[in-house]
């Protein structure tokens, strides 16, 4: 089995995505790892070209704006048409804990991935991810569940179920719990969002609407 992981976030393979956090994890319970190339931070054509030698392609990618990035996205739409025995899987990771965010992404997946002639892995959708980047020491049980669920695809050739619908939880949040994230919000975006936008200068623009500008 020749399978390749592609990180999609635009921060490439670096300690701060949660896509390469979680595409290590997932390689880090494999006999045989499988490498773990960035969409973003290598040549399109070259990579393009790389990683249609492989009979699997596994895309690790953040939620952007209710989808993918959009250099991931036209990467997906360069892809060869699939040949026989190749197949695309993909896993989805978000800020909001809730899946249901992403779940269209996993349709428009499997139907694009069935229009290439490719077989379909599935997708994974993970929420509530965004820490990866800036708490990763407080992820293990996520990690040791991508170790896990790594061991089984280089097993079985397949994603397993069980794991893929744990990770999908949960899939809505309750109304008592989005009231109470409503109102706990504000502390959160004054402790730790401000905090990181005045650190970075960002925090007068924080308003900003540029796609309005002509
Ligand atoms: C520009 C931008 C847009 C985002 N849009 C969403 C979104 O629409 N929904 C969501 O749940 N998370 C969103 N997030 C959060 C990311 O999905 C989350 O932080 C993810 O772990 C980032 O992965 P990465 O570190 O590999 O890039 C967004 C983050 C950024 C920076």
């Amino acid at each position: 089995m020749k399978t390749i992981l592609l990180n999609g976030s635009p921060k490439g393979n670096v300690q701060s995505s949660g896509s390469y956090f979680l595409a290590k994890a997932f390689a880090s319970g494999m006999k045989e790892p499988c490498e773990i190339r960035s969409v973003y931070k290598e040549d399109r054509w070259e990579l393009l070209q790389y990683v249609s030698q492989f009979e699997r392609i596994i895309f690790f990618t953040p939620n952007y704006i209710h989808l993918i990035p959009a250099r991931t996205l036209d990467f997906l739409y360069a892809l060869p048409k699939g040949s026989e025995g190749q197949s695309l899987g993909f896993i989805i990771q978000s800020g909001y804990p809730e899946s249901a965010e992403s779940e269209i992404a996993g349709r428009f997946f499997k139907r694009f991935a069935s229009r290439l002639q490719y077989g379909y892995l599935g997708t994974v959708v993970k929420g509530e991810c965004a820490g990866l980047a800036i708490i990763p020491e407080k992820f293990g049980k996520l990690e040791k569940k991508f170790a896990e669920f790594g061991a089984l695809y280089e097993e079985r050739g397949f994603f397993d179920e069980t794991y893929v619908r744990d990770f999908a939880k949960p899939y809505t949040i309750s109304k008592p719990m989005a009231l109470l994230l409503n109102m706990t919000n504000p502390i959160g975006n004054i402790l730790g969002w401000h905090k990181i936008m005045k650190a970075n200068g960002a925090y007068d623009n924080r308003r900003d609407r540029p796609y309005l500008r002509l």
